[in-house]
């Protein structure tokens, strides 16, 4: 969480930053502050709470000035105020420092340099590190750029850290350590930014920063050190064409209505993207080399985190069905406190649609030192999660904008599903009947296009309620968890995902006229206890919306909403139904007038356990 951003270069700085920040905000947007050298020599400092453009607002964006920091935050340590906004900066204001995660032993080294006579004026864990760099340099006689490599072993956390100082007004300084950190080369000017997007616009050659890795970036050269062989190093800049970095609206009022709208566009993608066998196989590129021995795996575990985890618990149903393997699916963040006793056979498959999520990143490094092999779905390939696994399938969803998860879960199953026909194959020779997948592009295509305004006037009618429960059993479970977290994320608007089963254990007495259900209610094997799980509501006096079978009129009749998914292939309801999600959560967000690609107090990418 909380982006960064930084330029030096031949052009004026501010209108870089700023841009930069505002393409990273989905990363937080508490507060934003940038700090630059001018013209003079003077050491800089703006900082405004809440979003970008408030900042732009007090900014002189024409400013002379060819160096400079930004940073949009996500308040970890210390509260949304305008003194703990980033930049941080030392007691005589020569060094300022942006920074995002967080730095665990900050209190003790707060402590000591309050001995020291150093002077704090925020709360956050951040502004140890120009003090730090202050103590280093002016009492113990270190150079800057000795002093900068030597915090590596100091600080302890994680860090993505851009560091600057006036005296020295030619270069800019950015260290990684297990937070996201990417550098751009341009043609004299250099960028340094925690994500892809803020580059997009400048430059198609980048270097991802590894973990204890640091940048020296002058207007005219990027020089990386590692802190492991503890010097310069040679590394190969990577191209990635602007067309799959830079991110528009193209008119949808929303990047999340934009991002749903995709869906079909990315499915395509992705059944382009496999290799197929006239045989009746067919190959995921990505893991053309896997070596897993699928014949002697007794266990899949599947961790997650938010939307991804979703996409996995759904997954579990269907691989377990048609796998000979024990599923289990886990939040990543619950991962950490388990003593996991699993079977040596065991392999983890992590999904991440940014590949920066620390707890999935935690559980990655703790699986894998237990000599587990590791396959990751991730919609970023150059992320750490990527980078770390065995194996990964990158998901080629595009650059996802909206806070809100949407077509990467889309993604995530689909690549899932594949997945498990892929191993089928690979366990049981068994042909592999793609068809049902090349058509799911132009059913979910037909069906965004006939049911949105259906969703939309469902929407209306409910936008003010206050509390919605989604109930579902078995296999569509997951999905009324992901219609709950869609509702609630960008709405803010109190919803939860319960088994139908469970409504009699507690959650019924949460019924009354105020409180609409959602229930999911295909024709499938959990069909006939959701209906009697209908009536009970509706006993209760609840309102009834039902994503189910057109002509089902049994559940028609029951209902208050019927919102329809055509009489075709089960296998299409998870994607049509989960579209269905996404639109009624995106309305009743937009009717209550809320900021739906920024929701308060969220982050895209959780870079903090
Ligand atoms: C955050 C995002 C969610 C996302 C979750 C997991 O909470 O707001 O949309 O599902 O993180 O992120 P990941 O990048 O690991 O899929």
């Amino acid at each position: 969480m909380c982006g960064i951003f930084g330029y030096i270069g031949d052009k004026i700085c501010l209108p870089y930053i700023v841009s930069g920040l505002e393409k990273l905000e989905y990363r937080g947007y508490d507060s934003a502050g940038v700090a630059y050298i001018d013209n003079e020599g003077n050491l800089e400092i703006r900082k405004v709470v809440g979003k970008v453009q408030n900042l732009k607002e007090i900014l002189d964006l024409s400013v002379n000035s060819f160096i400079g920091i930004g940073h949009t935050r996500w308040a970890t340590h210390g509260g949304i105020t305008q003194q703990n906004a980033h930049p941080h900066v030392d007691c005589q204001g020569n060094i300022a420092v942006v920074h995002n995660g967080i730095i665990e032993n900050y209190k003790e080294l707060k402590d000591y340099l309050i001995k020291r006579g150093h002077i704090f004026r925020s709360q956050t864990d951040t502004e140890v590190v120009p003090h730090l760099l202050e103590d280093l340099i002016d009492n113990e006689g270190l150079e800057l750029e000795y002093a900068i490599t030597n915090i590596f072993s100091k600080l302890n956390g994680s860090f993505a850290l851009l560091i600057m100082d006036k005296r020295r007004p030619n270069v800019l300084y950015a260290l990684r350590k297990q937070s996201p950190l990417i550098v751009g080369f341009g043609n004299k000017e250099n960028f340094v930014a925690s994500d892809i997007p803020a580059l997009g616009e400048y430059t198609d050659k980048f270097y991802y920063l590894k973990d204890n890795q640091m940048a020296k970036v002058t207007r005219d050269e990027i020089r990386i050190w590692d802190s492991n062989v503890k010097k310069y190093i040679e590394i190969n800049p990577i191209k990635i064409p602007q067309e799959r970095i830079r991110a528009e609206k193209n008119g949808y009022p929303h990047f999340m209505l934009k991002e749903i709208f995709e869906q079909p566009l990315v499915v395509r993608r992705i059944i382009t993207e496999l290799e197929r066998d006239p045989s009746g196989s067919f190959e995921i590129k990505d893991i053309i080399n896997c070596d897993i021995p699928w014949h002697k795996v007794e266990k899949i575990f599947i961790v997650a985190c938010g939307t991804s985890y979703h996409a996995g618990y759904y997954t579990k149903f269907s691989w377990e069905e048609e796998l000979p393997y024990w599923v289990e699916v886990e939040l990543a963040s619950q991962v950490h406190h388990r003593n996991l006793r699993i079977p040596d056979n065991t392999v983890f498959v992590t999904i991440s649609q940014s590949g920066e999520t620390a707890d999935v990143i935690s559980t990655l490094r703790k699986v894998k030192e237990k000599g587990y092999k590791v396959l990751s779905l991730v919609n970023n390939p150059q992320s750490t999660v990527a980078r770390e696994s065995d194996y990964f399938i990158n998901l080629r969803a595009g650059i996802e904008i909206g806070v809100a998860a949407t077509k990467t879960f889309m993604a995530e199953l689909v690549y899932l599903d594949l997945l498990k026909e892929y191993i089928k194959y690979k366990l049981f020779n068994e042909k592999v009947n793609l068809e049902k997948w090349v058509l799911l592009p132009t059913y979910l295509e037909n069906y965004l296009t006939n049911i949105k305004d259906l969703v939309f006037d469902i929407a209306k009618k409910y936008y003010n309620k206050k509390n919605f429960l989604y109930l579902a059993r078995g296999r569509n479970f997951p999905l009324a968890l992901e219609g709950a977290l869609k509702l609630k994320e960008i709405s803010y608007v109190h919803a939860e995902g319960i088994p139908a089963g469970e409504m009699k254990h507690g959650p019924i007495a949460l019924l009354d006229p105020e409180t609409p259900v959602f229930g999911i209610v295909y024709q499938d094997d959990t069909y006939t206890k959701m209906l009697n799980n209908l009536e009970e509501a509706k006993a209760r006096k609840a309102p009834i919306i039902a994503l189910g079978n057109e002509n089902d009129r049994k559940l028609e009749n029951l209902v208050d909403d019927l919102i329809p998914i055509p009489s075709i292939d089960p296998f299409y309801y998870p994607y049509l139904g989960t579209v269905v999600l996404q639109l009624f959560a995106y309305y009743v967000a937009d009717l209550l007038g809320r900021e739906i690609d920024q929701p308060r107090n969220l982050a895209k990418s959780v870079t903090v356990e």
